[in-house]
């Protein structure tokens, strides 16, 4: 189950029940996941989802790009395997976004394609392959704090396209 984490999450009572937005859902199962599990969530894609979002997710169809992200308002922000269609600078500002968009105690979920991804041949759509240092250096620089997590991902792993050989990915996941 590729959302594992995010029961995890919910088991070890890191993220409180209650508002959630999941930027870049793709079909949504995360979304679908959270939603069923009584949070309130928003969900964001430049996309519409191949399958209805059940009844009681608010879907937004545009780029996270634009998309408002009211401050102090989410108690779990999810960006999963969208970051890296941006550009470095715009992923620096939209993690800077979804930050101050947590409440306090809140926690933000994401991840960056690192630098020995396979998609760096497959896609032109993938933009950016960060090296951990760099994401660590913004991370710890602008926010003055370390991540609560950060998982290094590098080997076979799984994507809504399917199995990726060289997966390469760093996952963070902050609480403010
Ligand atoms: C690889 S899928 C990931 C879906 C889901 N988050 C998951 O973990 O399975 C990437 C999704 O990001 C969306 N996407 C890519 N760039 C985007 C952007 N700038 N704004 C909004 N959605 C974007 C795509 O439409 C696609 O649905």
């Amino acid at each position: 189950m590729i959302y594992q984490y995010i029961l995890d999450f919910i088991d070890n009572g890191l993220i409180r029940k209650g508002k959630v937005l999941d930027l870049g859902c793709g079909h949504g199962q995360a979304a679908i996941l959270l939603s069923s599990l009584e949070f309130n969530v928003e969900a964001v894609d430049k996309n519409d989802p191949a399958i209805p979002l059940v009844k009681g997710i608010q879907f937004t169809k545009t780029d996270i790009r634009d998309f408002k992200i009211k401050a102090n308002h989410y108690d779990f922000i999810h960006a999963r395997n969208v970051l890296h269609f941006l550009h470095k600078d715009e992923i620096k500002q939209m993690v800077a976004r979804m930050y101050r968009g947590l409440k306090k105690g809140g926690v933000m979920y994401f991840n960056v394609s690192g630098d020995k991804d396979g998609w760096v041949e497959k896609s032109k759509a993938v933009v950016t392959f960060l090296s951990e240092k760099e994401l660590v250096d913004y991370i710890e620089y602008e926010f003055k704090m370390p991540p609560y997590n950060k998982v290094t991902r590098l080997g076979y792993g799984n994507t809504t396209s399917g199995v990726n050989k060289y997966t390469h990915t760093i996952t963070y996941t902050v609480i403010k």
